[in-house]
């Protein structure tokens, strides 16, 4: 019996051992510990691609379906079935196709079949408890066609809280925060030598809460404030009847805010606005450039240049954005300052979850240090949104992508009572 912890994230997934070893899973991307959460199926082929290649081959030739941040979805009713190459597929078996491939690598690295799992889950998939249950369902049934025959789940942030424990020489309350590409996660837990290896963590656990506060959202903040004008924000149009000129519709610029939306500009109706757009608008290169990103496919390709200047601005004062595909010609210079002002409303929403998280806490506890994680935390405003509540000098930090994978793996080890 081979057992894993598998960290499946919004953008990175990782796999790690009872060690709290994690595996190079993805031996040509250039952080290897961390296999992308994406699949892509090419038009002219039968494969199907996953992780960093994935990523490699859709951006070379983007015909065929590129999928990612599968596991926003899972919560989602209103998501059951994609058409496939011809096949009808659910959720659980489009995520399976992926799980199957990490269970494949990691069974491969270690030579032998890797059935335990213990997976990661958010504190909140949603904060209605039957869609929670749901979307947890949903994930252990992807898992169990994937091939692993014993599923366990451990919350995220407990997960990052492990690995943080494994650092402790004695014990302490710890408030854990895990800002990932999706959501934040908050967990006040009890950690430390006297807990360490028990089985079940649940009881040391104060308090947690959730938010869908993630990287996505300041991505989508960047297009939103300095890029919608080169597709077309601000300007207008006629209408055939009365000639009378007409805003471009919010509605529109909104889909762009993400790129998985922006298929739905093809739909007809919209397609039909766009060419009247394409024949009236006063500034027609912004049209074209908004028909080449949707039509063309380029949105992917735009939000990875964005989350580079997001990623850069986390270390430099300003970025730069020069995207040129088809029509589309970018040139800004985006600064952190800006940056932050387009987004005080995400620390603001992370403040209030923090705050309603701290209200609930038991009167008389003190804790004795924070621990920020996730790719996120690296952002200089959330850094110090929690350095002005707590304090500098409590706040703790790791290896920000791999402290929940790392957490899972020590859980496998000790749930399923394995040594490897
Ligand atoms: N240096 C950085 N500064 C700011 N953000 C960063 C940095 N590096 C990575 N990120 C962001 O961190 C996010 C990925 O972090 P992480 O791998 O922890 O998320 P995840 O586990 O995939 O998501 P989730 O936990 O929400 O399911 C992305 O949104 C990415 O843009
Ligand atoms: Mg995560």
């Amino acid at each position: 019996m081979l057992v894993c912890g598998l960290d499946f994230g919004t953008s990175n997934t990782a796999v790690a051992l009872p060690s709290g070893e994690v595996l190079r899973l993805d031996a040509h991307a250039p952080a290897p510990r961390l296999f992308r959460t994406v699949l892509f199926f090419p038009e002219d082929t039968r494969e199907t691609l996953a992780g960093h290649e994935a990523i490699t081959r859709y951006e070379e030739d983007n015909l065929g379906r590129f999928i990612q941040s599968m596991k926003t979805w899972l919560p989602a009713s209103s998501f059951t079935r994609t058409q496939l190459r011809g096949r009808t597929l659910s959720l659980e078996e489009l995520i399976a196709i992926f799980l199957r491939r990490v269970r494949a690598l990691t069974s491969a690295a270690l030579g032998d079949d890797v059935t335990h799992v213990v997976l990661g889950r958010p504190a909140r998939f949603s904060p209605d408890a039957t869609v929670d249950t749901f979307a947890e369902g949903r994930l252990r049934q992807a898992a169990t066609l994937a091939g692993f025959t014993e599923v366990r789940f451990v919350i995220e942030p407990i997960a990052a809280a492990l690995a943080y424990e494994a650092t402790l020489t004695k014990d302490e309350a710890v408030l854990v925060a895990d800002f990932g590409a999706g959501t934040t996660d908050l967990t006040v837990m009890q950690l430390g030598p006297s807990r360490r290896g028990r089985a079940d963590r649940r009881d040391d656990v104060v308090a947690s809460s959730g938010v869908y506060v993630g990287g996505d959202r300041f991505d989508s903040a960047i297009m939103k404030t300095s890029l919608l004008k080169y597709f077309g924000q601000g300007s207008t149009y006629s209408t055939t009847s009365d000639g009378k000129r007409l805003p471009m519709p919010a509605y529109l610029s909104s889909r762009l805010l993400s790129w998985n939306e922006m298929s739905l500009i093809r739909e007809k109706t919209t397609r039909e606005l766009i060419d009247l757009m394409l024949e009236t608008s006063d500034r027609v290169p912004a049209i074209e450039a908004l028909e080449d990103l949707v039509m063309e496919n380029l949105g992917f390709r735009l939000y990875r240049a964005i989350e580079r200047a997001k990623v850069e601005l986390s270390t430099a004062s300003e970025a730069r954005i020069d995207f040129d595909e088809a029509r589309i010609s970018i040139h800004e210079t985006i600064t952190r300052d800006a940056f932050e002002a387009a987004t005080t409303h995400l620390i603001d929403e992370l403040e209030v979850c923090t705050d309603e998280l701290l209200a609930r806490l038991p009167p008389g506890l003190t804790l004795d240090a924070v621990f920020l994680t996730g790719g996120s935390s690296q952002l200089p405003s959330v850094r110090r949104l929690f350095a002005r509540k707590f304090g500098e000098a409590r706040l703790r930090t790791a290896d920000a992508f791999t402290s929940v994978v790392e957490g899972l793996g020590r859980a496998a080890g000790s749930t399923f009572d394995a040594k490897t």
